[in-house]
């Protein structure tokens, strides 16, 4: 197939870039892309485009194309909301204080234990359609609510039956230790034992159930030495590190990412000089969630600082019932920019190259180059700089994913 009408074609080199090489997008106006097989087989200046093969073409009718949108840090699936939570924090109760007099995540936890893996399924597949009408072609999907082996099971499983049932490709993560459930509390070591033992970590891992492990390292949540002990013994398992790092507190989880070549560190609002090089010695991709802050209300991440240290950044939803119920991959690029004073072109890079090294795609998504998967997104806007200037606005027209039309405005 090729698309023609392209009045700007946005070509995002293969991630991870780092630094100052998030600006390094090239706009090719005028543009045609051939999709052969799924993958891109040829991209330029619609005067140069080759015939397709299978004669089909589709117009742009003169919007801009990128590449699909990846969203590296998701709570999906979850089941339940905690709108009362969100009322008693903006009458000033803060996230830490809910979580310790046993509100938050153990409220969900109660949810997602009653539920079926199904009711997981039937909940979840209307909020990933609605993404996808925004133009997110992949996402990360965490367990981490079940808190007990045959829950996360559940939770794993059901992702997988999620990545059948719609186009958006999930990618799922292991958080068994994402809090302390109220039957351990006191005894957070045994829960560790009970969540992170070899035979399950091995079993998650030959299931191919995850390919990744994380840990809720905090204030609150678990330390560094126990995050240490479970991603040990989850890379020994062929599982990948992850680590929610440095978001309510500094207690140094951002250098254990970098100590462990954690693919990625998550949140890091309050990452300091010693984490920033410890993640820029690793190649960790940092993952800033500016959605969170915004929902929780707290200060941002510095991403400026990150990209100025040369760190690759990313940008995700954290889309979860707790700290941000944010399911608008938009919604977070254009905080980004505004808030976080990032270049249109530097939110782009977040949620597609970098995105992608940090769920280690990079070497098929998140791209327009050669040979990589055809995921791509056609706006209703015929530049960057016009489709960040309407914050709120879908300007998603047509998704690609695979090469396939998967949603149609
Ligand atoms: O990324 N930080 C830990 N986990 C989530 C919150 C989950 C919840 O509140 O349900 C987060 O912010
Ligand atoms: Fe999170």
């Amino acid at each position: 197939m090729l698309i023609r009408d392209i009045a700007g074609l946005v070509v995002v080199p293969p991630g991870p870039l780092p630094g100052e090489r998030m600006r390094a997008v090239n706009i090719v106006r005028d543009a045609a892309v051939l999709i052969e097989d799924g993958r891109f087989a040829w991209f330029g200046a619609v005067g140069d485009a080759p015939a397709p093969k299978d004669g089909q073409t589709l117009s742009a009718n003169q919007g801009c194309v990128v590449p699909g949108l990846i969203d590296p840090h998701t709570h999906i699936p979850f089941v339940g909301d905690r709108a009362e939570e969100f009322a008693r924090r903006i009458a000033g109760e803060s996230y830490l204080s809910i979580m310790e007099s046993g509100g938050g995540i153990r409220v969900t936890t109660q949810a997602v234990r009653e539920a079926t893996e199904q009711q997981l399924v039937e909940e979840n597949l209307p909020r990933l359609r609605r993404m996808l009408a925004l133009g997110v072609t992949t996402c990360e999907c965490k367990s981490g609510y079940g808190l007990a082996p045959k829950h996360e099971l559940k939770q794993l499983r059901a992702i997988r039956e999620l990545d059948r049932r719609q186009p958006i490709e999930l990618i799922p993560t292991y958080l068994g230790a994402h809090a302390l459930p109220a039957e351990f509390e006191g005894r957070a070591d045994e829960f560790i034992e009970r969540v992170a033992s070899e035979a399950l970590l091995q079993q998650i891992a030959n299931e191919k159930l995850a390919r990744f492990c994380d840990v809720f390292c905090d204030k609150g949540a678990f330390t560094v030495e126990q995050a240490q002990r479970v991603l040990a013994r989850a890379v020994k398992a062929g599982l990948t590190p992850k680590l929610h790092a440095d978001e309510l507190a500094q207690i140094g989880a951002t250098r254990l990412a970098g100590e462990l070549k954690a693919i990625s560190a998550d949140h890091l609002e309050q990452i300091d000089e010693a984490g920033i090089a410890a993640l820029k010695e690793a190649g960790t991709v940092g993952v800033v969630l500016p959605g969170t802050s915004f929902f929780l209300g707290i200060e941002h991440c510095d991403a400026r600082r990150l990209i100025s240290a040369g760190l690759p950044v990313a940008l995700s939803t954290d889309c979860n019932p707790g700290s941000s119920m944010i399911e608008s991959l938009p919604l977070v690029m254009n905080i980004a920019c505004c808030q976080l004073r990032m270049t249109p072109a530097e939110v782009l890079v977040a949620v597609t190259a970098n995105a992608a090294a940090a769920l280690d795609q990079h070497h098929r998504l998140g791209a327009i180059a050669q040979g990589y998967d055809a995921d791509l997104l056609i706006l209703d806007a015929s530049t960057l700089d016009e489709w960040f200037y309407t914050p709120g606005r879908n300007r998603a027209r047509m998704v690609i994913k695979h090469g396939e039309v998967v949603y149609e405005a």
